[in-house]
């Protein structure tokens, strides 16, 4: 019997159509978009509008892959969605995605990584497909950030985005779809980057309210310095275990944080320039989703049989690597 992989067969993404550029920000905080762009390399991030859930977003990546592959919804089986801004606390967000989509056959649920949750959830429907258990997994990266940013704090706003990106998972029997995987956590620096009220620790009151701690913190330059060296130290390892020179490599797709951190990763791994995917200019840190989101910009050049390598760091601390063989042509 061959051995089964889990590959990705198509892609889909929604961005809200309103933009909130540097320029706009200027006039909310202390910055200037000379200093956005030469410390992130962001330009622009889009903003879903109040009162809308991340599901929103969720609903039409999906619904864009169910109509380019021409899919049954009761064809899949399974529906998840990496995100930490779920539409409600208790009630997994990607349920009600399934449910909307139209996925009645399915079962849904939501990971929780943050940055690194799209990884993860590749990890998690590779799993199901490799095993034989599942055919048809819809994997969602969703955030709506601008529902968890301070609008004051000039540390988070200028950085985060809303977005969401999706993949359909299916078993490969010819050697293409993942490869490998390098995932890591280290929960003990989880106040770096935080929301320190509204969970059990810390349960919401109005002074809790208050004192902002429902809104998303960070310490920036020590989340800069652990980005680095962790995103790059997976991706080396993935390389090396699967013996791959840079050469080898034919694109590197990386969570979109800081264009900062992306070259630094490259720099370390020896991959030139063309081959690093970026579009942290036009949307910001979306989270969950700049994975799948530059997987959908950037369908139109992928070949069938090119390595890829996925990188990832995120608050928890979770981050990681994954080597993937693409599965198709566009
Ligand atoms: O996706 C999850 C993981 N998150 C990340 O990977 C984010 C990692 N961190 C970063 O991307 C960067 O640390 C930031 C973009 C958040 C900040 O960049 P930085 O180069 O680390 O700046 P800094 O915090 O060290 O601040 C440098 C200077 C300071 O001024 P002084 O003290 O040197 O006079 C800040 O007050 O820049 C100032 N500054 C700003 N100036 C204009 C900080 N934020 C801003 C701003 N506009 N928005």
């Amino acid at each position: 019997m061959k051995n089964i992989n889990a590959s990705i067969t198509a892609v889909g993404s929604f961005l809200p159509e309103k933009i909130l550029s540097n320029t706009d920000l200027e006039k909310i905080v202390d910055t200037n978009d000379e200093w956005i762009t030469s410390r992130t390399g962001i330009k622009e991030r889009r903003i879903l509008d109040k009162g809308i859930g991340t599901s929103h977003m969720a609903i039409q990546a999906a619904n864009a892959i169910i109509e380019s592959k021409k899919l049954d919804p009761l064809e899949i089986d399974l529906v998840i969605v990496a995100t930490i801004t779920p539409d409600m606390h208790a009630t997994a967000t990607a349920a009600y995605v399934a449910s909307e989509i139209g996925a009645s056959n399915a079962f849904g649920f939501d990971i929780s990584a943050a940055c690194s949750g799209f990884l993860y959830g590749m990890s998690t429907a590779s799993a199901f497909i490799e095993s034989g258990r599942y055919k048809k997994i819809i994997l969602i990266g969703a955030d709506k950030m601008s529902s968890i940013v301070d609008y004051s704090d000039r540390n988070t706003c200028i950085i985060f985005g809303d977005g969401a990106g999706a993949v359909l998972l299916e078993p490969d029997y010819e050697g293409y779809g993942v490869q490998d995987e390098y995932l890591r956590s280290n929960g003990s620096n989880r106040n770096l980057l935080r929301i320190e009220a509204g969970g059990s620790q810390t349960p919401t009151t109005k002074e809790s309210v208050e004192e902002k701690k429902h809104f998303i913190y960070q310490d920036g330059k020590n989340v800069f310095k652990h980005a680095v060296s962790n995103m790059s130290d997976a991706s080396e390892q993935i390389m090396n275990r699967n013996n791959l020179t840079p050469l080898d490599v034919n694109y590197l797709v990386a969570h979109q944080a800081n264009k900062r951190i992306i070259d630094a990763t490259s720099n370390r791994m020896g991959i030139k320039d063309e081959k690093v995917l970026m579009n942290i200019h036009r949307y910001g840190n979306t989270t969950a989703a700049t994975i799948p989101l530059l997987l959908f910009d950037f369908e139109s050049k992928f070949k069938k049989g090119d390595n890829i390598i996925f990188a990832s760091f995120g608050a928890g601390f979770t981050w990681g690597a994954m080597y993937l063989k693409w599965a198709y042509n566009h």
